[in-house]
């Protein structure tokens, strides 16, 4: 049983592994009633307005979609074309958006804005990506690895690349769940110093397994799943010749996959660059689920969505 009516979603790091594994329930019987064409009015009624100050495709549409199955309705809202983009405070675009929504999505760049969101909205606030999580990607990874693997618990992933939002989140998800991750990244790009504590104090409590290390082979040995993520993130492009070079060893080929387990799954959030972080055999390959994994997010997302507005 989940009580989580009109709590924000702003980091996994805030629900306990009982709500995440009953969002994951959620998330599982919403993809079956999908799937069988059954009608789900659980939202009638609602509205979500949905903020992106970056791009999107897979959030932006399996919000949208997710909010129009369960009956509510989306008001998209580019950052650009608000009052947010000449300036408006965020605390007053969110008093003022409590008054005709039911909900916020939001995608942009702190972390720190969307906190500063949720807190002076009287609704509640998704977060649909910053710079620091992506708590709606980590999930639907959870139910992606849930479904193939049939277990989360002593599952052992790689992470390999940029120590970044992806990865942030993933970490938590893994250390909520009890799965073993390893991340990976070159020397300078870890994953953030406080987020790392923060995922080795909730492992501690779960069992779970949580290492980071510059080394793409010790990371991926006798792994079940090998996720990655570009090297370069939204807001990062200046760095990006730079960023090229200093991740030549961490490009997920043949070569790195071959010392997984044979089944291993490869998992990327998209979208993914084929030739830098990834290879096309192996995005495009028999191991790959990663547009499982991107369908994941519609389920994922209406179970947040149908339980937070309940
Ligand atoms: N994975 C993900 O969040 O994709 P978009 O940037 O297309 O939303
Ligand atoms: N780390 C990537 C993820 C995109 C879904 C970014 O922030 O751009």
């Amino acid at each position: 049983i989940i009580d989580i009516k009109g709590k924000d979603f702003l980091t996994l790091a805030d629900f306990s592994p009982d709500v995440i594994k009953g969002l994951l329930e959620k998330a599982h019987g919403l993809k079956k009633a999908h799937v069988s064409g059954e009608e789900t009015n659980l939202l009638k009624g609602k509205i979500l307005g949905l903020i992106f100050e970056k791009p999107s495709t897979r959030t932006r549409v399996s919000f949208e979609a997710g909010m129009l199955q369960l009956g509510g309705q989306v008001i998209y809202l580019n950052g650009q074309d608000m009052q947010l983009g000449r300036g408006e405070p965020i605390s007053d675009t969110a008093k003022v958006l409590s008054h005709y929504v039911d909900a916020i999505m939001i995608r942009t760049f702190s972390h720190q804005r969307v906190m500063e969101l949720a807190e002076h909205a009287s609704i509640p606030v998704i977060n649909g990506l910053t710079d620091l999580f992506h708590p709606c990607q980590a999930l639907a990874d959870l139910l992606t690895i849930q479904e193939v693997k049939g277990s989360l618990a002593g599952i052992k992933m790689a992470f390999v690349g940029d120590g970044n939002n992806v990865t942030h989140s993933l970490m938590i998800a893994a250390a909520k769940t009890g799965l073993h991750l390893n991340v990976a990244t070159p020397m300078g790009y870890e994953p953030n110093e406080e987020v790392t504590k923060l995922a080795l104090g909730i492992a501690k409590e779960t069992g779970a397994e949580i290492a980071i290390m510059n080394n793409p082979v010790e990371a991926v040995t006798e792994a079940d799943v090998i996720y990655t993520d570009v090297w370069t993130s939204m807001g990062q492009e200046a760095e990006n010749e730079k960023r090229m070079k200093d991740f030549q060893e961490f490009q997920v080929n043949d070569g790195l996959v071959k010392n997984a387990k044979a089944d291993f799954l490869f998992l990327h959030c998209l979208p993914a660059h084929r030739g830098e972080e990834v290879t096309s055999d192996v995005i495009d390959g028999k191991n790959s689920y990663v547009f499982q994994q991107a369908g994941n997010r519609l389920h994922v997302q209406k179970a947040i969505l149908a339980e937070i507005l309940k």
